[in-house]
């Protein structure tokens, strides 16, 4: 079965995970420094805290905006549960916005409708890495005085405007997960962007200790000074993400081939698919390529047809105000007709990050094989 994700810096972050493990050095810094540094070169942000997971980085932006019952976040219901859960743990209520037709990303047009005197952020999460409109948020954000919050989690290497995602924003959040381009097993990363919230980022990081003003001399010795918690990635799972991250360029790379080859596989067909719609100005990582299908009926048998031939198609996120605890944790403030519509018509088709493990000619020939002559409603 052709999967998602093969990832290729095995050797290396072996090499580098065992040292680590034969000298002990589990509080070393060598890594977690390493890679951090590494994401300040590639985003061009210069505060980035390592965390162990995106959910994480996120859940850290509703303790840095100090949110509390009754406080609105303003978010896309299509999305993974984490940007929405985030904020409901300190007791704030995700309120729903559509998502534009072309992108999956959140509608513009459509926030300024959703801003009440209790609202406080909004999330802008950037579909398969291809931007929200951020000048238009970030313009909707300051009038309002609203935080801004990117959802990067699939952003790593992708940009609008020539600025990496996840920059634009009060905060931005990566995620390292096993299924995102490059990983460190679990993990996430805070770029923060607003140094006014700089400070306490680090204290929330380190448990609700000064140890990071220690560490940097600051301080002569670490203590308890305000909530936090364990939300610093470990050096074991930094060292793969070094090894990730020096190949990062020729990950992005190998992904964007992939990608273009469906692309150009679909793009000039019958068979009925949207693919997807890349804005100017966006340049994403390869990260999901979709299809839309005509209807749900279609995208189901399109997925068990995948599965036959060898390829593990996907749906994605199903739309949070439509879950068990969507109901009742969030607010919408008008009907959601796009993202209830989308979801239900898109399949992902599997890009492996190690491009020499698959056989082109046959996935395609598959792919072609899925057509209507065959007689496979599509
Ligand atoms: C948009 C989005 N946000 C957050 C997350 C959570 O990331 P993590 O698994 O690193 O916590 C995901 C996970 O896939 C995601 O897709």
């Amino acid at each position: 079965m052709i999967a998602n994700n093969i990832h290729t810096t095995e050797e290396k972050a072996i090499d580098y995970i065992s040292n680590l493990i034969k000298n002990r050095d589990y509080d070393s810094l060598f890594y977690t420094d390493g890679a951090t540094e590494k994401l300040r070169n590639l985003t061009n942000a210069q505060n980035i805290l390592l965390t162990s997971s995106c959910t994480h980085a996120l859940e850290m932006t509703a303790l840095l905006l100090d949110l509390k019952q009754g406080d609105e976040v303003i978010m896309p219901s299509f999305t993974f549960v984490s940007t929405a859960n985030a904020y409901v743990l300190r007791g704030a209520t995700p309120v729903f916005v559509d998502i534009r037709e072309d992108t999956l990303n959140i509608d513009e047009k459509l926030v300024e409708a959703a801003i009440t005197e209790n609202t406080k952020a909004i999330v802008a999460v950037h579909y398969a890495a291809i931007a929200c409109d951020m000048l238009k948020l970030k313009k909707i954000a300051k009038k309002y005085g609203l935080a801004l919050i990117e959802d990067a989690a699939q952003c790593i290497d992708s940009y609008y405007h020539g600025q990496h995602l996840g920059t634009f924003g009060d905060f931005g959040t990566l995620s390292f997960h096993y299924t995102k381009n490059i990983t460190s097993g679990f993990g996430g990363a805070l770029i923060i962007n607003n140094d006014k919230y700089l400070e306490k980022s680090k204290i929330f990081w380190q448990k609700g200790t000064n140890r990071e003003a220690f560490l940097g001399g600051q301080a002569d010795k670490y203590t308890w000074v305000d909530v936090g918690s364990s939300y610093m990635m470990s050096e074991l799972n930094a060292a793969l993400l070094f090894a990730e991250l020096e190949d990062v360029k020729n990950i992005t790379q190998k992904r964007l081939e992939v990608w273009n080859q469906y692309f150009d596989a679909f793009k000039n067909t019958q068979y009925g698919f949207r693919l997807p719609i890349v804005p100017d100005g966006c340049k994403h990582n390869g990260h999901i390529f979709y299809l839309l299908a005509s209807s749900a009926y279609k995208k189901n048998q399109l997925i068990q047809q995948f599965k036959k031939r060898g390829l593990d198609a996907k749906f994605h996120y199903q739309p949070l105000h439509l879950s068990e605890k969507g109901i009742v944790f969030s607010k919408t403030n008008s009907n959601l007709m796009i993202t209830e519509k989308l979801a239900n018509l898109l399949v992902r088709l599997p890009i492996p990050g190690n491009i020499s493990s698959i056989n082109f000619a046959d996935l395609l020939r598959n792919v072609y094989e899925l057509t209507p002559a065959t007689g496979i409603p599509i």
